[in-house]
């Protein structure tokens, strides 16, 4: 939930590790802070508050040098303060420590160190790491290297650490577990981060660090070392997307962006994925085939929050059109139920990062117990993308804004392809079945472009429902899926109370809340369900809501109930979830906009979620 950035070269490295942390600010935005070596010492500059908070107090407090290591901070352990952000000191301000991750057992290390007599500073987890490296190199006389294999025998929970000494200015340390890290390698000059995106105004070559390795920078050379202290050989992994990728391009907000970048992404993804004979779908290098497909009688689809929903279209979807029984699930509550998992299983999971803690875990386990693991991933080169037996990338390009919108859209278009090759494996979807559903998705990307010329008209909504103090977004099937990304959308940047539910489940309960004035948002695209939805509409009207509803072009009927429809132009049932959802990211957006929230960097949230 944190960035981390490092930097060793013949540049000052300031500019650098702020450019970077400016690009990982997603990742946690309530602190911020560097330490640089210069001239036999380190220098901290770090206080709470964001990247450009930092750059203001290093203004008047400049500090430059060759070597650094950043760190921009999504509170766990300690509320955002200056003493509580990175990088930590240890005792004599020789080693800084910065480190996405949780150090799980930093109270018993904590303890230990404070019976020698170590004073803690903040309440961090992290500055255990400080102290127990000090510990070892300065107390039991260890190499810095050897102490910092020692220090990671000892922690234990996740962590991306850069650590810089001052007896050794020529090197920056990183290591790697559980979290987040790659390296950047340029000439006469390399760099670590969380993330690409920090790096790629300096160089694309990079290093995928993997879980255990232990990385040794210099200003020509980087060095990777296994557990045992052996060097392990990389590949380079050369990075082709463009820089602009990670830019605002003009645009007010990423998430603005990124939502105008869907008919792209959605383009790319059908492009790279129907076969050129027209008879199907190939999904990369999937391993996927009839005969590994006859083998599974269970389909678990496992993700987090937007990713879970996207799943969830998934099941709707394998199960309507493949016929075979698909268990969707929250990563975080299926790691823990001791779920019915065999070589049988085929395992999905979704995730933008790949690096979701809780879907990360849900995967190992699954791998554990014998199932075959196929990642719907957009982050390459991420956790899951690596240790998945199967990945199929979502092609949506770096994702910024906290909130997810182009990856959902591109997870949702995965969902299509595997459900048609699954389908098409087993022999129940035929081939003229498929040209059709193939025409009508090919018609997306116009159709996503249609919605986006209408946004002046979700705008107006807004203005309109802008004081809405409770919003339910109620559907059936596919639309009630619709209905949940709609109102975690609004909750997460607009921070306005929302409760997506089943239509038909209303009147069980729910219905209670409903008084003059209370905004449903009623999705009604799926046409064989509409006259139900319609009347669990007129219910809610009875009792004085404002509708604003979402429906399929030439449904004039909802006219009589809605106080307000958006239309999304005509499609194929299976396609409409895609479309419906674009007009809810836009008010969500502007909503959030007009309450004067911060779009893409909402509170109390991080784009990437590597705890639990
Ligand atoms: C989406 O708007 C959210 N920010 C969040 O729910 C996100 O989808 C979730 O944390 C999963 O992330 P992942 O796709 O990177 O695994």
């Amino acid at each position: 939930m944190c960035g981390v950035v490092g930097y060793i070269g013949k540049n000052n490295a300031v500019p650098v590790l702020l450019s970077g942390l400016s690009k990982l600010e997603y990742r946690g935005y309530d602190s911020a802070g560097i330490a640089v070596y210069n001239n036999g010492e380190i220098n901290i500059c770090k206080t709470r508050g964001r990247i450009d908070d930092l750059r203001n107090k290093l203004l008047s407090a400049p500090i430059s040098g060759n070597l650094g290591i950043g760190h921009t901070r999504w509170a766990t352990h300690g509320v955002p303060s200056d003493e509580n952000a990175h990088p930590h000191f240890n005792q004599d301000s020789k080693i800084a420590v910065v480190h996405n991750g949780i150090i799980e057992n930093y109270l018993v290390i904590k303890e230990e160190l404070e019976a020698k007599g170590y004073k803690f500073l903040s309440e961090t987890d992290t500055e255990s790491v400080a102290h127990l490296l000090d510990f070892y190199y300065e107390k039991e006389g260890m190499d810095i290297l050897d102490a910092v294999f020692k220090v990671i025998e000892r922690i234990e929970g996740s962590y991306a650490l850069g650590i810089i000494c001052s007896d050794f200015p020529d090197q920056l340390i990183a290591v790697r577990k559980d979290s987040p890290l790659v390296v950047g390698l340029g000439k006469g000059e390399n760099f670590i981060a969380s993330d690409m995106p920090a790096i790629l105004n300096y160089t694309r070559d990079t290093y995928l660090i993997d879980d255990n390795e232990v990385v040794v920078l210099k200003t020509d050379s980087v060095t990777v070392l296994d557990s045992n202290k052996n060097e392990v050989k990389k590949e380079v992994f050369r990075v082709d997307w463009d820089v602009e990728a990670a830019e605002k391009s003009g645009y007010d907000h990423f998430m603005l962006k990124e939502i105008y970048e869907q008919p792209k992404v959605v383009k790319e993804n059908l492009s790279r994925r129907f076969k050129e004979d027209g008879t199907g779908v190939q999904l990369d290098s999937i391993a996927l085939g009839k005969k590994e497909l006859e083998n599974i009688n269970r389909i678990y689809i496992c993700a987090c929050g937007t990713a879970y929903y996207a799943g969830l279209i998934g099941k709707y979807l394998i199960e309507r059109i493949a016929r075979i029984p698909v268990n969707s699930e929250v990563a975080s509550e299926f790691r823990y139920k001791d779920p019915l998992i065999d070589e049988h299983t085929l395992m999905v999971v979704v995730s933008q990062s790949g690096e979701t803690a809780d879907t990360l875990a849900a995967m190992r386990l699954a791998k554990s117990k014998g199932a075959r693991v196929l990642g719907i991933v957009n982050a390459i080169g991420s956790s899951i993308a690596r240790e998945a037996d199967d990945v199929l990338y979502t092609l949506a390009g770096p994702e910024i804004a906290v909130a997810s919108t182009k990856a959902f859209t591109a997870q949702v278009v995965a969902m299509y392809l595997l459900t048609i090759h699954i389908a098409q494996e087993l022999g129940v979807l035929d081939t003229e079945k498929f040209k059709e559903l193939k025409s009508d998705m090919e018609k997306l990307p116009s159709l996503v472009n249609e919605i986006l010329t209408k946004a002046p008209r979700i705008k107006r909504f807004m203005h309109k429902y802008i004081n809405s103090k409770n919003v339910f977004y109620i559907g059936r099937g596919l639309d009630y899926v619709v209905s949940q990304e709609g109102s975690l959308k609004l909750k997460e940047i607009a921070y306005l109370h929302s409760e997506p539910y089943a239509a038909g489940e209303l009147k069980h309960g729910p219905i209670a809340l409903i008084e003059e004035s209370t905004l449903v948002i009623g999705v009604v695209t799926q046409e064989e369900l509409f006259e139900k939805t319609v009347s669990n509409l007129v219910e809610v009207k009875a009792r004085g809501a404002r509708i604003l509803a979402i429906a399929m072009e030439g449904n004039k009927e909802i006219e009589k109930v809605a106080d307000d429809v958006f239309y999304i132009p005509r499609t194929h049932w299976m396609l409409a979830p895609l479309l419906a959802n674009i007009p809810q990211q836009l008010f969500a957006y502007y909503v959030a906009l007009g309450l004067g929230n911060d779009v893409d960097k909402p509170r109390n949230l991080a784009k990437s979620v590597t705890v639990e």
